[in-house]
């Protein structure tokens, strides 16, 4: 039974130190009607802090504390509150406001021809859904339909959302718990990469030589009759794939009839400095999900795309969403695609991620209770451990860091535990990202092995 849920804790200590010194009675008094009003799960409710304003990088409490957003849900690529999304909604709004589903409209084809067009290779046709979860589930329906197959692998820890289906093929604990009851079956699991010598391109004898990917390749032979593999192409702990991983993964998917999903629903749109992650390692998934950012950091919006000849249901429902072709946010989505390609945005994550990384490595690449330094793009993180040879997870330590930096204006999550996992905007003005680097890097140093 796991019921134990990894990242930050709901109760430590540390949480409980910080909100003791921030006791101002606004603040108090909302958090605990949150408490009062909604269900409790962990990492919300109880919630940590209260927000009355979220611009740009920056999300500010109810007492005016201010704190550059490192976090964000990974729905802000382009900052809060983008003025040019705000407009277009709002003109949205005056011109047509919804659109019930047997109609379609100007706005939502729009979008999907642009998404038909973003996406390489034959990936073009489209669905819109809700939320994240809603696509990833989508996308196994058309697995199964395509392949007349149900079982599907994917990775343990990962998190593709929390409906049923999406979470059957989740791996995280914490929507896997006893209360969760059976899942689908057929969702087979295996390890994620993780190794960091194949991640940092080390060669010699100790390297694995891709034993992750070829894991993959076994359990597709020895089920002999998988749907899919889904996952996510960087994992969002965060860990980059070794190099050759994706690779070996979609040859072992083609010669054992298997589609590949990607659920590109974090690191989509230029997150990782690509506009999809699993550009980086010369792959086309048959399907790719994408979600969070597609809505400007504002409104809920999610899309399926898939191979063209994958558009085999129509006589069967894959999802009916009421909002699927909700105008306000298709409208939405477009101008966050404009956004993007405008101002450049995709190039900007490959070069101040490359940035960040380094500063970081120089900074506290040596210190006793880093253990590795790693990420793509805008998508980065530092992993806190006990000791460099053991390598055990730094949980207390991470947290004390955590709420460090929090203290001097900084938010982000810990993942997996330990890692200080940093993935702000992809507008971020390179002076609030060197503020940034600085607050980490001096709540690393103050601490000693
Ligand atoms: C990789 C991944 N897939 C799917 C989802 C689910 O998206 P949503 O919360 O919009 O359902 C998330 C959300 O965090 C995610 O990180």
């Amino acid at each position: 039974m796991i019921t134990h849920t990894e990242g930050e804790s709901n109760t430590s200590e540390a949480r409980a130190e910080w909100a003791a010194r921030h006791p101002d009675a606004v603040t108090r008094e909302l958090l605990e009607r949150d408490a009062g009003a909604f269900l409790h799960q962990s990492l919300s409710s109880p919630c940590l802090s209260t927000i009355a304003k979220a611009e740009g990088i920056w999300i500010e409490d109810t007492s005016g504390r201010r704190y550059m957003d490192f976090h964000g849900n990974s729905v802000h690529h382009i900052g809060y509150g983008h003025p040019r999304v705000v407009a277009a909604i709002k003109a949205q709004l005056d011109a047509l406001s919804f659109s019930p589903r047997r109609f379609t409209n100007e706005v939502s084809v729009e979008l999907a021809e642009t998404l038909g067009a973003l996406a390489p290779g034959d990936l073009g046709k489209v669905l819109f859904t809700t939320g994240g979860s809603d696509a990833n589930e989508v996308a196994l329906r058309i697995a199964r339909a395509a392949t007349g197959r149900f079982k599907t692998i994917s990775f343990w820890d990962a998190f593709h959302g929390a409906g049923f289906g999406a979470s059957s093929v989740g791996g995280e604990a914490t929507f896997r718990s006893h209360i969760a009851g059976p899942l689908l079956p057929g969702a087979e699991h295996v390890a994620p990469f993780n190794c960091y010598r194949c991640a940092y391109g080390h060669a010699g004898p100790d390297t694995c030589g891709l034993a992750c990917a070829k894991m993959v390749e076994y359990v597709l032979e020895r089920e002999g009759d998988v749907a899919a593999v889904i996952a996510e192409p960087m994992r969002a702990v965060p860990v980059v794939p070794p190099p050759g991983f994706w690779k070996v993964v979609r040859e072992a998917c083609n010669r054992h009839g298997a589609l590949l999903i990607m659920d590109e629903i974090p690191t989509g749109l230029g997150k990782t400095g690509a506009m999809f992650a699993f550009e980086h390692d010369g792959v086309i998934p048959d399907i790719v999900t994408l979600g969070k950012a597609l809505g400007g950091g504002i409104l809920p919006i999610a899309a399926v795309v898939a191979r063209r000849d994958l558009d085999i249901c129509g006589d069967f429902a894959i999802g009916h969403y009421t909002h699927e072709k909700n105008p306000v946010t298709a409208r939405a989505a477009l101008e966050t695609l404009a956004v993007i390609r405008d101002e450049g945005l995709v190039d900007r994550a490959a070069k101040l991620g490359a940035y960040a990384l380094d500063r970081l490595r120089e900074a506290v690449g040596d210190h006793p209770l880093v253990g590795d330094i790693r990420g793509r793009g805008l998508m980065f993180g530092v992993e806190i451990v006990e000791d460099r040879k053991s390598r055990a997870p730094g949980r207390a330590t991470a947290e004390r860091i955590y709420y460090r930096c929090l203290e001097a204006g900084l938010s982000f999550k810990i993942s997996a535990g330990c890692v200080l996992t940093l993935s702000p905007p992809l507008t971020i003005p390179k002076d609030d990202l060197d503020r940034a680097l600085g607050i980490v890097t001096t709540a690393i140093r103050s601490e000693t092995a």
